[in-house]
Formats: structure tokens, C-alpha cells, sequence
């Protein structure tokens, strides 16, 4: 059988470099926009070509969809170009039969694009609406929808690409990623006025942040498309660039004592951590000369180490100057994060027992130049099938890198397209995420879980005395899913990505998707706090 793939994209939004990337495929089959004729036929739009394109195209779209997009197909692979807004006027149920993929780009970057070709645009033209309406349809029916960005495709193609191929369940192939300049067989006829700079191109263009400012007249269309790309993009699958900031590349990292360069930081096979997971953590964050709730972090991994019967532990004093050595041979003083982890350290020969373990634990200090892993993104949650660990299995207060049941709802957040997933405790109560400790607001109160099934993350205490010291209601309780989802307002807490609000959990909206104004607030305090508090750096 053929798999029909069909590339919902927006114009100006690399989608024939796409289309050219899957012509690369010595399985697959590409088709170039069958349903444009019937596009300008029924909306009577005018484009560059126009006449041209009606008489080479079939014009009833209804036809196109009968006797052409299903046609015997000689590769078990056809790949589909269409612009979303080609969808007019048609009935949609053929879209059972195909793996949809929707293809996005951020209009600060596409509409100075899109005036080239359409002087005057409309949100029509743009299809973003179309888009978001396209996408939610697809979610609704429980129809398996993969989301690219144009940003995130440019940024790193092997591994978009990689990804996408997955999620189609077919085999990447690196020929996707280059090609012979010039036009192909199977450009539409329209080529020469919108194909310019593909047909100059061999590959996928690096992604340059536009550098021209953005033109006045186009700021009402791009305040009309941009919530609807946030929403597409808030799924898109990710660059997985080898690293987001460059600088980690060069980093200094402490292990077992000695500050060694990133490409030597290693542990022993026979070390704790690879051997059962046997290591404890925490993350800390670095803010313009301050260790954020550094004693806070410290007396958390020592509790961990204590509840884990680790023996000869560095003391306080230690991993302070490891941590601070670290961050001065790296100058970090501002927008790092920090990976502290102390493994129960070598084992003479693998086994279980720490009576192998006859060298003491082993301090690892990771700093990397990290921005809060959010920035200004709402998240999208589902909810895992695997519980959080309750005490009586292991307490999910000690924390520690046996991380498997935390990655495997991660995995199951990946699966869905989603940033991360809400865990339940043993009895069905909500615990907190794969990741972070997770807050709702309703009427103005301010909720999270107690802390019983989840790890009484820094953050969320944080959270706790700011509404205590703003008369900000506020209590631990016991809460439901279903409390979740009739939320007025929803955050995360962490520090890796600080407060960040939720903008819809298991495809339910809270509230009205967008933050919330007791998150605002709470993320103004906590960044407030960060600015004045923390223990400063010697260096
Ligand atoms: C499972 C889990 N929950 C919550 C958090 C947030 O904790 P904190 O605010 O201390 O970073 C973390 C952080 O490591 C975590 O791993």
C-alpha cells in the first residue's frame, strides 16, 4: 500500500525544498500543489500566473481528490505538496487516508516574504487560520498530525527530518538533504514566479535571523496570524542542533575532582551511575552573579545521599568551591544551569552491592550556558499511563538518576507531540510532571499537590513563599485531573525552565489559553527574587 504523505504548508514556508528533500527518496514519488487551480478557481484569488496555472491544472478540486491524490502510485511513497489554504470548498474526509504533516513558519519571517509574490495579503492567504482550523480537526478525530516549523527544519534538517521520518514510519535517508540546483520535473507550472530561490539552492538554506526590520504596514496581519502560529508551533518538532549554544562546546567540567576539558569528562564503566542508576542530583541556576537557593540545592542532595546510605560524602564546603571553580573556569555568571551529581563513585568489580564500592562518591559538576528551557512558550501536556513513584516503591524525595520512570512518560510526551507529561500518584491523583512540579489557580487560590508522590522541587517551595509573603491564597491539597482541566490558570515550576504556564492539558484548554494573570504575577516575583537573591560568586 502507499503511503500518502500530504505537506499542509503555508506559502513562503520552504515547503518545495521539503518537496525536493522527499524527491531525493528513491522510494517515494513527489506531487507539486494538484489542488492550486481549484484554490484560485473557487476563491477567484489573484496570483502571479494565474491564467496559466487554471489551464494547466484540473480546476474542480472534488475531481483532483477522486481521480488523482489516490491514483496507483509506482514508489511506496507519495509525497504531496499542498498549500492549506488550497482546502476549499472540499470535503476533508479524504484526509483519513493520508499521514498529514502541517508545515508552519513564524509570520515575523514569512509575510515580508509573501508581499513579494502577493502585494495586499490577507490571514486567507497566509493560512495560518486554515492551519490551526486543519490541526485541531485532525487532533479531534484523534488523527496522528505531525507539525514542522520552517525555523526549526532550517536550524537543523538531519535531525527535523530524521524525526519526521519516524513519526511517518519510514526510513531517514541523508539524500534528503541535498540536491542539483535548477528547477525539477515536477515543479507546477507557477514555478517561475515563486521558485527563485529554491531552484538556486542545493540543500536547506541556513536559518539567518532576518536583519531588515519588519515592515509597519504588515503589523495588524502578522497580530492576526501570530496566535495561531504559536499554537502550531508549540508542537512543531524540534531542531536537535548537536548544541544550542555554541559555547558548551568549549566548557570546563568538574569530575572526581579535577576540572577537565568537556570532551575528557567521563566516568568509569564501573562508576554507580552507569552501573544502577546510583547517583543523586540537582540543577541549580546561576543569575548575574548568584547561585540561586544554593543551600536549599545543597541540603537536598545531602538528604538524597543520606536516604541512599552513601558513605564519605564531600562535605557543603566542598561542592560550594567545585561548583564555584567550575563556573569561574567556564566565566559563568549569568544564564547557566548547573548539573550537580554525586554517584555512589567506583565499584572495584559490576554488582550490586555498595560494599564494591570501596573509593567514596564521586562529585560531578556540568555547567552549561543554559537560557530557562521555555523561554516565552505556554506548554501542552498529556497525561502519562505511568504513575509517580509513591514512598513505599521509591520515594520520589530522594532525587536521584534513576530516572526511568520520569523518561518514560517523557517518551510517551514525545510520542504525543507535547513538551511533557502530567503524572499521576498510585491512587490517581495528579503528582506533578516528568520534569516539574505542576500548579493550578481557580477563583484567584492559588493549589499544588502535596508533596507526598512528587519531588519537593526548590521552585515550587519558592512558589509557596511568594503567595504566602503577597497574600496570595494558597494551599497544598490533594487534586484531580479533572481539577486540572477546569483550572483558570496552570504552571509549571522547575528550575531548569522557572514558571511556565500551561496552555492545555490531554487537549483540554485552560482557561482561555493564554497566561494567566496570577502567573504573571507569580513569574514577576520570581524573577524579582532571582535578581536579589542567591549566594554571590567569589570570583
Ligand atoms: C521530577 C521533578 N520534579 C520537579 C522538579 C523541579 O524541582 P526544582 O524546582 O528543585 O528544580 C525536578 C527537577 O529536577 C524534577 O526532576
Amino acid at each position: 500500500m502507499t503511503l500518502r504523505i500530504h505537506l499542509w504548508s503555508g506559502p513562503r514556508n520552504v515547503s518545495t525544498a521539503l518537496m525536493y528533500a522527499f524527491a531525493q527518496r528513491a522510494d517515494t514519488r513527489v506531487v507539486d500543489e494538484p489542488l492550486y487551480a481549484h484554490y484560485l478557481r473557487v476563491s477567484g484569488a489573484v496570483h502571479p500566473g494565474r491564467d496559466a496555472v487554471l489551464q494547466a491544472q484540473e480546476n474542480d478540486g472534488r475531481r483532483v481528490v477522486r481521480e488523482q491524490l489516490f491514483a496507483p502510485c509506482d514508489r511506496p511513497v507519495q509525497f504531496v505538496k499542498q498549500m492549506a489554504h488550497h482546502l476549499v470548498d472540499l470535503d476533508r474526509g479524504f484526509l483519513r487516508d493520508c499521514a498529514n504533516v502541517i508545515l508552519t513558519r513564524d509570520p515575523r519571517d514569512m509575510l515580508p516574504s509573501l508581499v513579494n509574490q502577493v502585494p495586499e495579503p490577507t490571514l486567507r492567504d497566509a493560512a495560518y487560520a486554515v492551519q490551526t482550523q486543519l490541526y485541531r480537526e485532525l487532533r479531534a478525530r484523534n488523527q496522528p498530525v505531525v507539525v514542522l516549523d520552517a525555523r526549526e527544519l532550517l536550524v537543523d534538517p538531519r535531525g527535523v527530518l530524521a524525526q519526521l521520518c519516524a513519526r511517518l514510519g519510514i526510513p531517514f535517508d541523508e539524500a534528503m538533504l541535498s540536491w542539483k540546483s535548477g528547477p525539477r520535473p515536477e515543479d507546477g507550472v507557477w514555478a517561475p514566479h515563486w521558485y527563485h530561490s529554491v531552484h538556486r539552492s542545493t540543500g536547506f538554506e541556513r536559518h539567518e535571523p532576518k536583519s531588515a526590520p519588519f515592515p509597519a504596514r504588515l503589523e495588524a496581519l502578522y497580530a492576526e496570524c501570530q496566535p495561531h502560529y504559536e499554537e502550531l508551533a508549540a508542537s512543531a518538532l524540534r531542531a536537535r542542533t548537536r548544541l544550542s549554544d555554541p559555547r558548551n562546546e568549549h566548557i570546563w567540567v568538574h569530575v572526581g575532582g579535577k576540572l577537565v576539558p568537556r570532551a575528557e569528562a567521563k566516568v568509569s564503566v564501573f562508576d554507580s551511575s552507569v552501573q544502577g542508576g546510583d547517583a543523586c542530583w540537582e540543577g541549580l541556576r546561576v543569575y548575574d552573579g548568584r547561585v540561586f537557593a544554593l543551600d536549599a540545592h545543597l541540603e537536598r542532595l545531602e538528604s538524597s545521599a543520606k536516604a541512599l546510605a552513601f558513605e564519605s560524602c564531600p562535605s557543603r564546603d566542598a561542592i560550594r568551591r567545585a561548583l564555584f571553580e567550575t563556573l569561574e573556569r567556564n566565566s559563568m555568571r549569568d544564564q547557566a544551569h548547573v548539573r550537580l551529581t554525586l554517584t555512589r563513585g567506583e565499584k572495584l568489580t559490576s554488582g550490586m552491592t555498595p560494599r564494591n564500592n570501596v573509593f567514596g562518591p564521586c562529585l560531578i559538576v556540568l555547567a552549561e550556558w543554559k537560557a530557562p528551557v521555555f523561554g516565552t512558550r505556554m506548554l501542552e501536556l498529556v497525561t502519562s499511563s505511568w504513575r509517580r513513584n509513591p514512598p513505599m516503591c521509591v520515594d520520589s524525595k530522594i532525587h536521584h538518576n534513576n530516572l526511568i520512570n520520569n523518561i518514560l512518560a517523557k517518551i510517551e510526551a514525545d510520542n504525543a507531540g507535547v513538551d511533557d507529561a502530567v503524572m499521576l500518584d498510585i491512587e490517581g491523583y495528579v503528582s506533578e510532571t516528568n520534569a516539574t512540579n505542576l500548579f493550578l489557580v481557580r477563583h484567584g487560590e492559588v493549589q499544588t499537590p502535596f508533596a507526598d508522590h512528587c519531588l519537593p522541587g526548590i521552585t515550587r517551595g519558592v512558589v509557596l513563599g511568594l503567595c504566602a509573603a503577597n497574600a496570595i491564597p494558597c494551599r497544598e491539597r490533594r487534586l484531580s485531573l479533572t481539577e486540572f482541566y477546569a483550572a483558570d490558570e496552570v504552571f509549571t515550576t522547575g528550575t531548569m525552565g522557572e514558571l511556565a504556564p500551561v496552555r492545555a492539558i490531554d487537549r483540554r484548554r485552560i482557561g482561555d489559553g493564554t497566561v494567566g494573570a496570577t502567573t504573571r504575577r507569580l513569574q514577576a516575583l520570581f524573577t524579582d527574587l532571582t535578581r536579589r537573591e542567591g549566594t554571590p560568586l567569589p570570583f
